[in-house]
């Protein structure tokens, strides 16, 4: 069975709505899905799992959360390979260039990013939900 972690830090909730739209759509196509905070995940749990959708808004200026979410990725991307995984995240005032990076960050270390991954700008609209629920679906095949 294709077992799938959503992964995520929020500060405000956005990230975190988009996380659990992100899990609706898998759980909808009919995939076990797990939803779990930064601080719940550990690299030892990623054996569980063979695709992983990890969630983090735009922090600093246009990187990661630092303190809790990027030492968590750090640890996780060795262990990444064989695995399909995704990104998604919330921005604010800024044009995504945090995702920009973060996407280069994953290809240099030959993360295999399955599907586009997925921002929106502050608290995620309609269409910003439909695209979460559209890349848990994608991930459920
Ligand atoms: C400390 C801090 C740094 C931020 N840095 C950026 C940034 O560099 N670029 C950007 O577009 N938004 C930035 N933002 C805005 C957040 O990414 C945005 O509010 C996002 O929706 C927060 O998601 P969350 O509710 O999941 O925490 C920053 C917000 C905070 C609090």
């Amino acid at each position: 069975m294709n077992k799938i972690a959503v992964v995520y830090w929020s500060g405000t909730g956005n990230t975190e709505a988009m996380a659990q739209a992100v899990l609706q759509g898998i759980q909808e196509s009919g995939a076990d899905g797990q939803l779990y905070t930064s601080s719940e995940f550990a690299p030892e749990m990623l054996s569980d799992f063979g695709t992983i959708a990890f969630g983090c808004p735009a922090m600093g200026d246009e990187v990661l959360e630092e303190t809790e979410f990027e030492p968590l990725f750090e640890a996780c991307k060795p262990e990444l390979s064989g695995k399909k995984v995704a990104l998604f995240g919330s921005y604010g005032w800024g044009d995504g260039a945090w995702m920009r990076s973060w996407e280069d960050a994953c290809k240099e270390a030959s993360v295999n990013l399955v599907c586009d991954s997925v921002i929106c700008n502050e608290t995620p609209d309609e269409e910003g939900i439909a695209n979460c629920k559209a890349l848990g679906a994608s991930l459920a095949e």
